[in-house]
């Protein structure tokens, strides 16, 4: 009879026919996706029909591979502590006097400079070294400065440091002066700015942070810039850039005229 027939079985007409189709849809099946669609694709990593079955089934062609990340701008690596200049060494100031005649045209032969360059005298030797450990290593750039740092030895730099150290300054401190702007003395805590006068000096000072009393005003405006813009990043740890970067125009307008000693 009919019904004892075996469903599974080669015999079976019915069965044949329809392992028979499935099997040829799969075959197909594979035949467009694995090997003719990828191989319209002109992608190198369908080339070949190897590679082509492998991205049609979603297989990376390269595992992944750890790049190393290297930046494009060139920070600080300077490290400058308290200690640095510990002593005064009459030998160096001697021997940078020296070197500081080349430095003279734009920084002064007193360092005060009547170009609008910044003032050297009595700035911290720890800041005058790095600053030009900066210019040397490219990590803060300028057409004046660049080239002048490029040929300085590292003793040549600490000699520098030293001379300028001993200069004094320029007389007359604006901070002496009563109006002192609200950004310099109390920041702005809800822009996450604190006081000028906490790192600069005044209320407190930070190694590596410049005096920057008696500076010209031109200067410290284009400083502020350059931080705000990242133009400058020679600063450890975005310091200033990020207090610039937060600074309104007004603000560093007033900053710039009160330590030039202007009135505001
Ligand atoms: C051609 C003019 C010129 C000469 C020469 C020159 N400088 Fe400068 N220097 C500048 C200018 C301009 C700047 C400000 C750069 C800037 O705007 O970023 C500067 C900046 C500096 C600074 C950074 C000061 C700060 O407060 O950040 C130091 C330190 C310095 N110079 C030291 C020297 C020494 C040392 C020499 C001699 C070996 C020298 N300079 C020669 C023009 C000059
Ligand atoms: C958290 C400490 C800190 C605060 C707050 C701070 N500064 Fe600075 N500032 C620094 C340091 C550090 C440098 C030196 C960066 C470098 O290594 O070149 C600097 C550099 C500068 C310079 C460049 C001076 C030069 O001769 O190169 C200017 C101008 C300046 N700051 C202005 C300001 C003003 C204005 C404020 C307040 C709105 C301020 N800073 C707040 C730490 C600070």
């Amino acid at each position: 009879m009919s019904t004892e027939e075996r469903l599974f079985s080669l015999r079976n007409r019915w069965f044949t026919v329809s392992v028979g189709l499935t099997v040829g849809v799969a075959a197909v099946s594979t035949l467009i996706g694995f090997v003719w669609l990828p191989s319209v694709h002109t992608d190198p990593q369908f080339m070949g029909i190897w590679n082509a079955i492998c991205s049609a089934a979603g297989v990376p062609r390269q595992w992944y591979v750890a790049t190393p990340v290297t930046s494009r701008v060139k920070t600080s690596e300077v490290v400058v502590t308290p200690t640095t200049f510990s002593q005064v060494d009459p030998l160096a100031i001697g021997r940078g006097a020296t070197l500081a005649q080349r430095c003279s045209m734009c920084h002064g032969p007193q360092g005060i400079s009547q170009a609008n360059s910044p003032n050297l005298a009595g700035q911290y030797d720890t800041v005058i070294y790095k600053q030009l450990e900066d210019f040397q290593s490219g990590a803060r750039t300028n057409a004046a400065m660049s080239p002048m740092a490029a040929a300085l030895s590292d003793q040549d730099m600490r000699d520098l440091a030293a001379y300028y150290a001993h200069l004094p300054k320029l007389p007359g401190s604006p901070t002496a002066s009563g109006n002192v702007p609200q950004i310099v003395a109390s920041g702005s805590p809800m822009r996450n700015i604190a006081p000028c006068a906490s790192c600069h000096g005044a209320a407190d000072h930070k190694t590596g942070a410049p005096a920057l009393e008696g500076e010209p005003a031109a200067y410290i405006h284009a400083q502020l810039q350059a931080f705000a813009t990242g133009d400058r990043h020679n600063d450890i740890d975005a310091q200033m850039r990020n207090v610039a970067r937060q600074m309104t125009r007004a603000e560093i307008e007033a900053a710039a005229r009160y330590y030039a000693g202007q009135q505001p």
